[in-house]
């Protein structure tokens, strides 16, 4: 019945056009879904001025979206959505941890070789990162797929910086494991840097006095046959936002040396350095793909 519904009789009646889903899987969902969005409406009396704010705050953060921002996976993340999901779905087992993805993947990466410099020509202290991808029993997995990408020293990703770079991708590569499962490249020392403010989800930082910063961390993704794809980052030892990430996803699991190096001293890749440098070794465990 759907007439002269009340608070305490309203919920059900939603849920009840939910019956006759075929899809079993988005009753569930859509059930339990209209459960806690009401029962949130009932237990904090939400007033009809906060509901015109929620839904303009949404309707804003669509507006702010397009193909190099997603403030919607944002809030996600600041709301540590992101982070449940992707607990509950690779929460355990013997593969390297996973974290959030973040909205500064791009699809149209280069790829590069390994040892190649992928800095594109952005100025900082030089860093070269030695990764080796293993499975479950630690032998080694050739021809993975790599995708990694960083800021530069001073928190900016490339794509932040379209028009200084003039829109050539930079401080990111697609690259492949060779046959001892091992890849490596050259590009510069990333920085901690604030998750982007200036859309919707800063409202929400700025107005409930948090902090915006994430820690200095390099993304990777792994794709290769018969794997799990595996979303991952390091991050540094000493960093002040270490633990308090504006999108909770640090992981002391994830927490790699930065060795730093002085002038003169020879880097992995045979040259003679003539300025100092940071290097990072990592090896990432890959899960089988499951059935
Ligand atoms: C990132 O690490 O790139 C990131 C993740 C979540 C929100 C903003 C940035
Ligand atoms: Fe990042």
């Amino acid at each position: 019945m759907s007439i002269d519904l009340t608070e305490e009789t309203i919920t059900a009646a939603v849920q009840e056009t939910f019956e006759g889903c075929p899809d079993e899987r988005m009753r569930t969902v859509f059930v339990m879904l209209v459960q806690h969005l009401h029962d949130f409406a009932r237990e904090v009396r939400l007033t009809s001025e906060e509901w015109f704010t929620a839904v303009d705050f949404l309707e804003r953060v669509g507006r702010i979206c397009g193909p190099t921002r997603q403030e919607f996976v944002l809030l996600s993340d600041i709301l540590g959505l992101s982070v449940l999901v992707d607990q509950i779905n690779h929460g355990n087992g013997s593969a390297t941890d996973s974290t959030l993805l973040g909205p500064f993947y791009v699809e149209g990466r280069p790829r590069a070789e390994n040892g190649a410099d992928i800095s594109g020509g952005v100025p900082g202290m030089p860093l070269f990162f030695t990764g080796t991808v293993v499975d479950a029993e630690g032998r080694p997995v050739a021809g993975a797929d790599v995708d990694t990408w960083h800021s530069d020293s001073e928190g900016f990703y490339d794509v932040q910086q379209q028009d200084q770079l003039h829109g050539e991708p930079a401080m990111r590569a697609l690259l492949s494991t060779d046959d001892e499962g091992r890849f490596s490249y050259r590009s510069i020392v990333p920085r901690y840097y604030p998750v982007p403010t200036d859309g919707p989800c800063g409202e929400i930082l700025r107005a409930a006095g948090r902090s915006p910063m994430r820690p200095e961390h390099i993304h990777f993704w792994f794709h290769a046959k018969g794997f799990d794809p595996l979303v991952t980052m390091l991050f540094r030892g000493d960093d002040p936002y270490l633990e308090r990430d504006a999108v909770f996803g640090a992981k002391r699991s994830l927490v790699a040396d930065f060795v730093q190096h002085e002038s003169g001293e020879t880097a992995p890749d045979g040259t003679a350095m003539t300025e100092p440098f940071q290097t990072v070794e990592w090896t990432f465990t890959l899960a089988a793909a499951q059935e």
